[in-house]
């Protein structure tokens, strides 16, 4: 049996920090309630001069240096990004470029808030029927470019930053299974209506900017979380008990604290770094991941279930032994 293990983990953050207290001068709120509703504390910006590309290269290079591989040993590159550097080449063929790595698969992958997990997914399809053997996968964002900083209501949530994984082919598992979803329904819940084929003359005249129904964004997480953890448990035949960490979505810790309830997982094994970021679309699961492996609180052999959710709307798991 062949698994797609994880070999190295890579995070990056830039360097500029918007805090709580610097969005007090900026829109009508305050770091109480953004703590109170969100626990988020701040959020990292990428400077005007730095792209998407720019910070899933460096959180790219801190995975393979993990993993110990060179740019020949990669052969699939997948980046799961919202916010593209440009319309074409990918974002994955531009890194492709900037790390030395020649003639594999790269292609991007665009599930919003869910990206890394669907790569994930989709990286482990190819290395067990045998396409790949060794994938570099990255989540990247810079979202403050479609942030609208005027907007309390949605300027609060979001930040920059990249997060990447080494996976290669195993014969210890690894990824135990992935679930992955969409429903176009609910696509104007959570959108940027703007775009290449409806006009980018939005982009350049209004901007193109998060718009979010947060309270019904907020209740569709809950429970399409707290039903992606049975779906996963149950297919597997495991029991809630079987799970070591629980890796989710970085959006808010209340949507983080309802999905452990559900796990009935103490917060001491769910990895929340939520207040260090806020949500970084599909970076915020591999940094997640990141924190914890570096940290060394994840350990070889370890039980984690990886989830998101996310504009589309998007949602899915990733169910792997460490
Ligand atoms: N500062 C202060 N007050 C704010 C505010 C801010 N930044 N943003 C909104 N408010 C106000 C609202 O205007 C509202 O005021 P009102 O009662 O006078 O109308 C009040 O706070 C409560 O708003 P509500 O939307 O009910 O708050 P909430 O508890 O639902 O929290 C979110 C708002 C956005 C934090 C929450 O809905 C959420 O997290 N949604 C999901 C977001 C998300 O995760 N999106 C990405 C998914 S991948």
């Amino acid at each position: 049996m062949k698994y797609t293990r994880i070999a190295g983990t890579g995070g990056f953050l830039p360097e500029k920090v918007l805090t709580n207290h610097d969005l007090e001068e900026m829109v009508d709120t305050s770091d109480e309630w953004i703590v109170d509703r969100t626990g988020i504390r701040k959020r990292h910006i990428a400077a005007d001069d730095e792209t998407t590309c720019d910070l899933a290269e460096q959180a790219a290079r801190r995975a393979m240096s993990a993993a110990g591989k060179e740019a020949h040993d990669i052969d699939l590159v997948i980046v799961a990004t919202t916010t593209p550097d440009q319309i074409f080449p990918s974002t994955a063929c531009l890194l492709q470029q900037r790390l030395g790595i020649r003639g594999c698969a790269a292609f991007d992958v665009q599930a919003v808030c869910t990206g890394f997990v669907y790569a994930l997914g989709i990286a482990d399809n190819f290395i067990r029927t045998g396409s790949a053997r060794c994938a570099l996968i990255v989540g990247a964002e810079t979202l403050s470019r479609i942030v609208d900083w005027t907007d309390r209501d949605t300027c609060v949530l979001f930040g920059d930053g990249a997060g990447a994984v080494i996976v290669e082919a195993s014969s210890e598992p690894g990824i135990i299974s992935s679930h992955l979803h969409a429903d176009g329904k609910y696509a104007e819940l959570l959108q940027v209506p703007a775009g290449v084929s409806s006009g980018l003359s939005q982009l350049a005249d209004a901007g193109a900017f998060i718009e979010m129904r947060g309270n019904e964004v907020f209740k569709m997480a809950v429970t399409t979380l707290g039903r992606i953890v049975d779906e996963t448990l149950g297919h597997n035949g495991m029991n809630k008990s079987d799970i070591d960490w629980l890796i989710p979505h970085q959006a808010n810790i209340r949507i983080i604290k309802a999905t452990a309830r559900k796990l009935r997982m103490p917060m001491d094994h769910v990895v929340v770094t939520v207040d260090e970021h806020g949500n970084t679309s599909a970076a915020s699961v591999p940094l997640a991941l990141d924190e914890a492996v570096r940290s060394g609180r994840i350990k070889r052999g370890e039980t984690l279930l990886l989830e998101a959710f996310g504009g589309g709307f998007t949602w899915g798991s990733v169910l792997l032994k460490y």
